[in-house]
């Protein structure tokens, strides 16, 4: 190991708490999961394995770290949450809820609402809904809904699941996490430090810097590593693709990065490794729809481990961040070394696959502009099933107004081409038209299929994608006239 790789103050060990324990890694493949370690490792099946790839909750965990000076339980998915990830965090599983005989009571509503069949799916849903239960708030029959929305359960069906929930989770825990939850904050407090982490040698390892200077110096070091945020992407590459990653520099530890801030200009900063869950309700606030969009972004696993950055630096066509962002005119911020650079969210997509960003170069930010006096925004999300599914088409629009007057309009799209992608012939027809003129607006709409060529795949047919893109941007502009007021299928849920 030279000097270079590894500053010389880093600490060589992953250290965590598990089973009331501080525990210190010095040696670890970077790509073991979380779940791997757990299993086999430490023998503890309590968790399970379904799909391997986020989908199916089997396999949940909860992550107590804390948050603003409280302790903040959240739950991921141990299948695609890689080891290092853990560091600074108590990770609590299944076998740890029950004591002395004595199930938690949690367990103990699932048994008296007969919530459990073949009971596979059971210990990933006793995990979300624990973490439910110290959400520090009482859930409603709506929030558990989103709450159990990334766990399958095949066989019991959800209604005795949310009977069993709504009984007990009413804010108040009162569990033995509860009564030591001073003694365990104050143990996470000790483990706090603000060294980078290097556990490995150059040929493979996981490093966590701690500030952003470090970041910069290692990456610019090892370009060729993999950096990782939330790994809700990455850790299927490990799962599904085996890909054998040897090199890893995980964000979650950088000072500030996790921040929101305001820009000069008055936009929101999202840094980088902001999770989606934290980042939902600044996004709610710029607009409804944002939080629509959010509440449907995979499930309340992925969104505790999916981070902004993730969501634009992976470029995918079918991300759901990139065509919200765009068609609010977002920036996104890229640092190398000491520099760093904005250009306008559209630019950053370059190709399939291909991003405008150099090697040893990182997304440090996002920024998202509220909108304006005159502005009006939609975003919609059409996936084949409501909860926790990828878009088949996702349309976004901001729609500047002089009066009744179309002064100017912004339109993105997701799932449509081989990147997030701008609609400019529909965005010029839209130019002067007026909201009163719903015959103005035909130009538009038709030239939307000269926007984009899209693809059949396994969500959609092109000509189901090309009808929907038509579809959304006539019903965005009918709501935005003011014509039909806006329905959402999420308007009824939280009616429930
Ligand atoms: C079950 C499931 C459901 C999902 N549902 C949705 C959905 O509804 N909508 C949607 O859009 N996506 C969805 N996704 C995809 C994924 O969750 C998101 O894209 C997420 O935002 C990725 O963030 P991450 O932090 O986990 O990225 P990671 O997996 O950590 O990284 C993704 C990529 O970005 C790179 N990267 C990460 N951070 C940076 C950075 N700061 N600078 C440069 N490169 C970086 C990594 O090297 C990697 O190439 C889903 C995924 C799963 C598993
Ligand atoms: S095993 Fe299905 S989400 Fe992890
Ligand atoms: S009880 Fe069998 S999958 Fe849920």
């Amino acid at each position: 190991m030279s000097f270079e790789a590894r500053p010389a103050a880093a600490r060589d060990a992953l250290r965590f708490r598990f089973r009331g324990r501080d525990v210190a890694l010095r040696h670890f493949s970077p790509r073991a999961t979380v779940l791997d370690w757990l299993r086999e490792d430490m023998g503890a099946k309590g968790t399970k394995e379904g799909c391997a790839e986020g989908d199916c909750g089997a396999c949940t965990v909860v992550l107590a770290r804390l948050k603003g000076g409280r302790l903040a339980y959240e739950p991921f998915n141990a299948c695609i949450l890689l080891l290092g990830q853990l560091d600074g965090a108590e990770l609590i599983t299944v076998e740890d809820l029950a004591q002395g005989g004595e199930l938690h009571p949690l367990q103990q509503a699932m048994v008296d609402w007969h919530a459990s069949q073949c009971g596979f799916c059971t210990p990933g849903i006793v995990m979300s809904l624990f973490a439910a239960y110290h959400s520090g708030g009482p859930q409603t029959y709506a929030s558990l809904c989103d709450q159990l929305a990334g766990n399958l359960c095949r066989c019991t069906g959800y209604r005795p699941i949310l009977a069993a929930a709504l009984d007990l989770c009413d804010g108040a825990p009162a569990d033995r996490f509860a009564a030591t939850a001073g003694d365990r904050a104050a143990a996470l407090a000790a483990l706090a430090d603000e060294r980078d982490v290097f556990v490995g040698d150059e040929a493979a390892f996981f490093a966590a810097p701690a500030s952003l200077d470090s970041l910069a110096a290692l990456y610019q070091r090892f370009p060729d590593a993999t950096l990782l945020g939330g790994a809700t992407d990455v850790g299927l590459w490990i799962t599904k693709q085996l890909r054998d990653l040897r090199r890893i520099i995980w964000l979650g530890r950088v000072k500030g990065l996790d921040a929101v801030g305001e820009t000069a200009d008055g936009a929101l900063s999202f840094g980088a490794m902001i999770s989606l869950s934290d980042a939902m309700p600044k996004l709610a606030a710029i607009h409804p729809d944002l939080g629509e969009l959010m509440r449907r972004f995979g499930s309340i696993q992925v969104r505790a481990s999916g981070t902004v950055g993730g969501n634009i630096a992976n470029g995918s066509p079918i991300g759901d961040l990139a065509p919200a962002l765009i068609a609010l005119g977002g920036r996104v911020v890229l640092r190398k070394g000491g520099k760093t650079r904005a250009l306008p969210l559209e630019n950053f997509f370059i190709a399939y696959g291909k991003q405008d960003r150099e090697p040893g170069e990182f997304v440090l930010a996002v920024e998202a502009p509220r909108l304006a006096e005159g502005q009006h925004y939609r975003a919609f999300k059409v996936s084949k099933r409501f909860d926790e599914d990828i878009s088949a088409v996702m349309l976004a629009i901001r729609v500047d107004l002089d009066g009744r007057r179309i002064k100017g309009a912004r339109i993105a799209c997701g799932g449509m081409a081989a990147t997030p992608k701008r609609a400019a012939n529909a965005e010029r027809a839209l130019a002067g038209a007026s909201l009163d003129d719903p015959p103005d607006w035909r130009a538009a709409v038709e030239a939307i299929g000269r926007d984009f060529t899209p693809l059949t795949d396994m969500r959609a047919t092109a000509a189901y994608r090309s009808a929907v893109a038509a579809n959304l941007l006539k019903k965005a502009l009918i709501e935005i006239s003011g014509s039909a007021a806006p329905t959402r299928i999420g308007m009824l849920h939280a009616a429930e």
